[in-house]
């Protein structure tokens, strides 16, 4: 079975073909470049650069896999959640090729997506799935804790309620001047920081439920860099306590929030997704969690899979199919749905 998916949710263009399981091509055309004096998405620059590469990407991805359109089985496209500009634009796509070519269309959430990335695969197709999972969900638009009971049985019960956690690190990076995507230039400085050297506040770590909260956060670092500032020499080594500081208490609001919906749920494993899922610093503290409570730890196995890509539709697409997931079938009727949900 041979799937070609479809992303265009945010600022990658990205296609892939998925063959039995095994990803034959994820290509991904990224836009960061542009947005980056931005110092994030602008949504009408993200739908115009998608126009512009999404064919060249698709025809990429049928070339690195050695295969053509009519080869195909069925064609899988992410219809939200996202910006609703950018994702009508692979939707847009999907359709047309669908239509032109008879290949039925399976309309893909993209949280599903960054779940199946921990699955996703370029030689052996994963077939060890256990249910249930505990998924973290860590990315620039999202922070959430969903339980996997099985394929196609989600149940989210926590998220955040206002920022996420990759935008909190793409605004303390911008405060610093230090470029965008924030995410990867502040967990490098930190490694060089002291995390005890400034204190936060956690948030949320007393509230009574899985949700997350990272505006106070990102307010309150705010706060203390203008403190710093106007007491100490704003070197490098100052910069670096920062970031150490920030992303120590911005991963232990995360750590917090996981091991109460641990306690409280039985699973076998922990799933970590989304773009915050490269972080290093998040997965050793994930990695030790899991060795105490006995059970395993998946994620992305390359950085491509971490961050927004088609790969990972591909594979959320196959693994529907194979385990008969229900989805909406009439073409008429798949549409763009930026606030698409568990
Ligand atoms: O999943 P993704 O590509 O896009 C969304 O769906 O949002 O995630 C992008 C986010 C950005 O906020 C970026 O700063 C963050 O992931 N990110 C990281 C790291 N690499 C990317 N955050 C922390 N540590 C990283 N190493
Ligand atoms: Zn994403």
């Amino acid at each position: 079975m041979k799937i070609l998916a479809i992303e265009t949710s945010c600022d990658e263009t990205s296609a892939s073909i998925i063959s039995d399981g095994i990803l034959l091509s994820n290509i991904i055309s990224t836009q960061i470049e542009f947005h980056k004096k931005w110092g994030g998405v602008v949504p009408s620059l993200a739908q115009r650069l998608h126009r512009e590469k999404i064919d060249i990407v698709i025809k990429r991805a049928f070339t690195i896999a050695g295969t053509n359109i009519e080869d195909i089985d069925y064609i899988a496209v992410t219809n939200g959640p996202g910006l609703a500009i950018a994702l009508g634009v692979g939707i847009e796509k999907a359709k047309e090729l669908s239509i032109k070519y008879n290949k039925p269309l399976i309309p893909v959430n993209h949280m599903m997506g960054h779940i199946y990335a921990a699955f996703s695969s370029t030689s052996n197709p994963y077939t060890n799935f256990n249910f249930p999972y505990m998924a973290l969900l860590v990315s620039g638009g999202h922070t959430e804790l969903v339980y996997m009971k099985n394929h196609g049985e989600f149940t989210k019960i926590g998220e955040t309620l206002d920022d996420a956690i990759g935008e909190a690190y793409d605004k303390v990076s911008k405060m610093l001047d230090l470029g965008y995507p924030g995410g990867p230039i502040i967990s490098k400085l930190a490694k060089e920081g002291n995390e005890k050297k400034y204190k936060l506040t956690i948030p949320m770590r007393l509230s009574d439920n899985y949700n997350f909260s990272y505006s106070g956060l990102k307010t309150a670092t705010s706060r203390l860099i203008n403190q710093i500032k106007e007491t100490e020499n704003f070197d490098k080594s100052v910069i670096s306590n920062i970031a150490a500081t920030f992303q120590y208490t911005a991963v232990e609001e995360i750590l917090i929030k996981l091991q109460k919906a641990l306690d409280n749920y039985e699973v076998v494993g922990l799933i970590l997704g989304g773009g915050v899922s490269a972080n290093t610093y998040l997965r050793s503290k994930l990695r030790k969690i899991c060795k105490s409570r006995n059970i395993s730890f998946m994620y992305p196995n390359s950085k491509k899979l971490c961050t927004d890509n088609a790969g990972m539709i591909a594979t959320a697409a196959y693994q529907m199919v194979k385990n008969n997931v229900e989805y909406e079938k009439d073409i008429n009727k798949i549409d763009r749905e930026p606030d698409l949900s568990f």
